[in-house]
């Protein structure tokens, strides 16, 4: 298979033409190649590659990437996404004013963020999920107590998962290879408890109606399935926190990373874990400068039904 996020300047090429002639990546300005979207298809070969292989472990153990994230996030718990200090910081608010006891993180990775979570809410109990068993595998070797870790898709998982089983669902950058939204979401919420919380932070960069603005939240793909969802459910409650300055000046500052981290990296081998942070950069660049991206955390909460009179 060819190596996009690998050490293949030539077979990234080949995937990324491969990629172009399926329309799942377009020609930009200055002959630039760009997602046309972030959709399953287009990062499935990212997935496979660099997170089923060897991404997710090589990352945890790896002293240049727990260093960048430090540097870059201000906070190393192996980040395979853009989460900072801060963002963290807000779902451990939210979680922790809630008292849950049953967390259930989907798509986990290595597991750290899912267990700092967990132990800031008074020692809940984590279930986490992710369909990368090298990270599962390595995640469960450290014996967390109260914490168990499972190999398995996130969106057949939630779809058979018992009803009101999690009090807090965590998504952390895993849902841009959902390929179903709306019924991932309408599982997630049977999978929540009365009173529990659905929290999920992600990023998205192109706004598909193609103006120059901010996206708002509700223009996601996502919040405009949860703006859907609520309309026709009555327990629904959605608040929005904008982390989108913070993602922009992430990633335009990412594309600097190269020359000051490269050799930290090589040194260890792991030259292709920054490649693949300079290489989205460089894929977001346009939009990030163009104000066409977001991060939002988005907080779920479900209440109550309301009697169908009421609404
Ligand atoms: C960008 S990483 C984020 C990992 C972690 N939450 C973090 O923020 O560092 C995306 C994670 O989602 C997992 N993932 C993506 N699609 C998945 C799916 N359909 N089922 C289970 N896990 C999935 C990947 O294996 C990867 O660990």
């Amino acid at each position: 298979m060819a190596s996009y996020f690998g050490t293949h300047v030539d077979d990234a090429i080949k995937l990324a033409d491969a990629c172009r002639r399926s329309r799942l990546l377009r020609r930009g300005p200055r002959g630039r190649l760009l997602p046309t979207r972030r959709g399953r298809r287009y990062l499935e070969t990212a997935v496979e590659e660099y997170y089923l292989e060897r991404g997710l472990v090589e990352g945890a153990g790896s002293p240049a990437f727990r260093n960048l994230c430090r540097a870059r996030q201000g906070l190393d718990m192996v980040q395979h996404g853009s989460l900072t200090r801060g963002q963290l910081e807000a779902i451990i608010r939210r979680t922790r004013a809630l008292g849950p006891g049953r967390i259930l993180d989907l798509g986990c990775g290595t597991g750290e963020l899912g267990e700092r979570v967990a132990a800031h809410a008074g020692g809940a109990r984590l279930l986490a999920v992710d369909r990368a068993h090298s990270a599962i595998s390595y995640a469960a070797a450290r014996g967390t107590p109260n914490t168990a870790f499972v190999g398995a898709d996130l969106e057949t998982y939630v779809s058979a998962a018992p009803r009101g089983s999690a009090d807090v669902v965590l998504s952390i950058d895993s849902l841009y290879w959902v390929d179903d939204l709306e019924s991932f979401l309408e599982h997630v919420l049977e999978v929540l408890s009365p009173g529990g919380c659905f929290l999920c932070i992600l990023s998205e960069f192109e706004d598909r109606r193609g103006g120059g603005r901010t996206l708002a939240a509700e223009d996601m793909e996502i919040g405009a399935a949860l703006a859907a969802l609520a309309e026709v459910r009555g327990d629904l409650r959605v608040e929005t926190e904008d982390f989108t300055g913070e993602e922009r000046a992430l990633w335009l500052g990412s594309l600097a990373l190269w020359e000051e981290w490269k050799d930290s990296f090589a040194a260890e081998g792991h030259a292709y874990l920054l490649r693949n942070i300079v290489r989205e950069a460089e894929y977001l660049e346009t939009s990030m400068r163009r104000g066409r991206g977001a991060r939002y955390l988005f907080s779920v909460y479900r209440g109550v039904e309301a009697p169908m009179s009421e609404r």
